[in-house]
């Protein structure tokens, strides 16, 4: 028991010895901060004055330039946006365009050299038929002597064509939909055979179901001999 006693004892010199050393030296580092020994960044003696002090490492006009670095990414974010934008704009418009087989369909142009006097022509315009008749004198003097007011549908001749010898309509009877027949029926113009319904020579319903005259398409005379529909 007698040598582990006097060893337990050397060690705890040992321990004691080291802790005080630490102590001194821990004494000696506060005492050196405390006095201002210490070579720190930090300013002053007080706490809030122990905030470092950088001012040294930065330039005299660092906060300008960090602003002009911001200033110049937004500007350069938005003209990029921008830029962006109107790609897309332009691409959509560019798309939603008629190409230009849908704009030939659009319109038809028609030689009217082609369609003698007194002959009905039937074209097809945006997957419609179009009635075009070269109507002779006598048949516009019969669609002039007819009193409007006792029409179903009253129109005067004057008010469905642009040249009288010449007559556009679209094909479709205004009942429902069927495409009457041409030099038919009992007013020498067209006769629709699902329901019978008679139109004159200026497409004036006469007799019949059919509610209306044959409506007449937007078209235009660019020239004598020429005729465009749509
Ligand atoms: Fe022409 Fe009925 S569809 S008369």
């Amino acid at each position: 028991m007698a040598p582990l006693t006097i060893a337990s004892r050397a060690l705890a010199r040992e321990a004691s010895k080291t802790a005080t050393l630490r102590s001194v030296r821990a004494l000696s580092t506060s005492s050196s901060l405390r006095d201002g020994n210490y070579s720190s960044p930090f300013k002053g003696n007080s706490k809030a004055s122990k905030i470092p002090d950088w001012g040294s490492y930065m330039t005299k006009n660092s906060i300008g330039s960090n602003n002009l670095v911001s200033y110049f990414m937004v500007g350069a974010m938005g003209a990029i946006t921008a830029a962006g934008a109107k790609s897309t704009v332009q691409e959509f418009l560019k798309n939603m365009s008629a190409s230009a087989d849908v704009l030939a369909m659009a319109k038809v142009e028609v030689d009217l050299n082609a369609i003698p006097e007194g002959k009905n022509v039937i074209i097809k315009w945006r997957g419609k038929p179009v009635f075009i008749r070269h109507r002779t004198q006598g048949e516009i003097d019969e669609a002039n002597k007819i009193d409007v007011k006792s029409l179903r549908d009253p129109q005067a001749d004057e008010d469905r064509v642009q040249k009288p010898e010449w007559l556009v309509m679209l094909g479709v009877c205004t009942h429902l939909g069927c495409v009457p027949i041409g030099e038919a029926g009992d007013f020498g113009g067209w006769f629709c055979p699902c329901h019978g319904s008679h139109y004159d020579i200026s497409g004036r319903i006469r007799k019949g179901p059919a509610p209306l005259n044959l409506e007449v398409p937007e078209y235009e005379f660019p020239e004598d001999d020429k005729l465009i529909i749509g």
